[in-house]
């Protein structure tokens, strides 16, 4: 007796290659649709070229984003003619504002999902093979942020020494120069238990370090009355075997005291916190709709200092908002001053339309902008380098992370502070805690070698 078997011919594995823009925000989003994707059989690929599947993960923050991609998108239309079956799909925050306009612009498109809709990737890529659907556009908001919720359970499993993850999604402050709220929708947070699971499934598989994520992490849960930022950062910190907790972004007209005793307190919440300044003058922050003014940012920078030893406070600022005088500026560059940030993200105002300062009267000449940024940069980097100087000679723990970009024998780390390290790499392995002597303080960077003899 004779039995054949047939055996169906393995389906060849197919391959995504993403294209990440924008805040981490969208760096987590790109590997939780990876992680979804994967279900539907599809692994990571580097090379666009071997693709089958071309994701964009589009930011719009910054007309300069927006230029960036849509040249980008241009560019893969090469691939696309070379292999017709390729998939081009666009989504994130620019998806979420252009919609149909980036398949009229650009028709090799096939689809486009807004930022509300990533929970539905799956089914839009499979119509997409079956060619069941052409050019598919898809960015309603769901109001109740269950789409949100969703999505963010798909979260990767790999293992990975630092983690990012996202805690809430949305924002509703309104800022009047930022498009943000129109493209990512109201704020909406993930229960603090699943928050917690998924830390503790990280730290199980690996992971030393967790980076909390939000618009505006300091109004995290404000829709459960059992929970708060404060809250979650304690429950964060009782995780086994995490050693380092981060969070992004903080709004300074949020940050509660209690924030930061949690910050005192928890052993693992590192010494580090962005709070975006936007401007230093009174005028123009109001102007802005930040709603706090300098003497409430000095008041919580004291409180940080007083209270967090050796706190880094790093900020964004924004130059030439509408009707930014040589005035305001000056007193902008007066506060910076006073401050001492370690570090400062400097951004060129960009009128986003939709918002209400693109239509505000005075808007300030590009030449004068420019001039701007660069006094400002120039004031930024000199105090940079001057905390910096401090360091030399100190000996600091860093989590060791991999090569750096130019030089495989050279590897970077950071400190608790969120300070990039660069070293001589020795045996160390990703994820690695080491101590290192700083010998080379520098603007961006502190260079340091590792100390011969210590314990892990
Ligand atoms: N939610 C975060 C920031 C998100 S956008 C927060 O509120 O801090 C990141 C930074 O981009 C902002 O802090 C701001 O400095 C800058 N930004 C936002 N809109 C901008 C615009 N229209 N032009 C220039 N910079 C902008
Ligand atoms: Fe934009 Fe302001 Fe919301 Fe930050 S807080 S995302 S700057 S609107
Ligand atoms: Fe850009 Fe969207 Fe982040 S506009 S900065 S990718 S939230």
């Amino acid at each position: 007796m004779t039995m054949t078997m047939t055996t169906k011919p393995k389906s060849p594995q197919k391959k995504v290659k993403f294209l990440t823009y924008g805040c981490q925000m969208n760096v987590a989003d790109s590997e939780r649709m990876a992680a979804q994707l994967k279900k539907i059989g599809y692994e990571n690929e580097e090379d666009a070229g071997k693709a089958d599947l071309v994701i964009i993960n589009t930011c719009c923050v910054r007309e300069t984003a927006e230029e960036k991609i849509y040249g980008k998108i241009g560019e893969l239309l090469h691939l696309k003619r070379e292999n017709p079956a390729l998939i081009l799909g666009v989504v994130g925050c620019m998806a979420q504002k252009e919609g149909e306009k980036l398949i009229k612009r650009a028709p090799h498109i096939d689809f486009v999902l807004g930022t509300g809709k990533a929970a539905g990737l799956n089914e839009t890529v499979t119509a997409a093979e079956n060619k069941s659907r052409a050019h598919q556009v898809n960015t309603e908001f769901a109001d109740s942020g269950d789409e949100f919720k969703s999505f963010a359970r798909f979260y990767p499993t790999e293992p990975k020494v630092s983690a990012w993850l996202p805690i809430m999604q949305g924002c509703n402050n309104f800022c009047t120069y930022c498009i943000v709220p129109y493209v990512r929708g109201r704020e909406y947070s993930r229960r603090p238990e699943e928050i917690v699971a998924e830390a503790e499934t990280a730290a199980k598989n690996g992971c030393r370090e967790i980076t909390l994520l939000g618009q505006n992490v300091n109004s995290y849960g404000k829709e459960y009355a059992d929970t708060n930022f404060a809250d979650l950062l304690r429950r964060i910190n009782a995780v086994e075997n995490l050693r380092r907790v981060r969070f992004m972004t903080s709004h300074p007209k949020d940050l509660s005291d209690d924030v930061i005793r949690a910050m005192q307190e928890g052993e693992k919440i590192c010494e580090h916190i962005h709070l975006p300044l936007q401007h230093g003058s009174d005028r123009i922050l109001k102007a802005m709709n930040r709603r706090y003014d300098t003497a409430r940012y000095r008041e919580l920078m004291q409180k940080i200092r007083d209270n967090i030893k050796g706190a880094a406070v790093t900020t964004d600022i924004i130059v030439g908002f509408p009707g930014e005088t040589d005035e305001d500026f000056d007193k902008l560059l007066d506060f910076i001053r006073e401050m001492r940030f370690d570090a400062a993200f400097t951004f060129l105002y960009s009128p986003r339309s939709g918002t209400p300062a693109a239509t505000m009267e005075n808007q300030v000449p590009e030449k004068e902008k420019k001039a701007r940024l660069t006094e400002l940069m120039n004031l930024q980097n000199e105090i940079s380098l001057e905390i910096n100087e401090k360091l030399r000679g100190e000996v600091l723990e860093i989590m060791t992370e991999g090569e750096s970009k130019n030089d495989p024998a050279v590897w970077t780390g950071r400190t608790r502070t969120n300070k990039q390290v660069l070293f001589p790499h020795g045996a160390e392995k990703a994820g690695d805690f080491i101590k290192v002597k700083i010998t080379a303080p520098q603007t961006w960077i502190l260079k340091g070698e590792r100390l011969a003899e210590q314990n892990g």
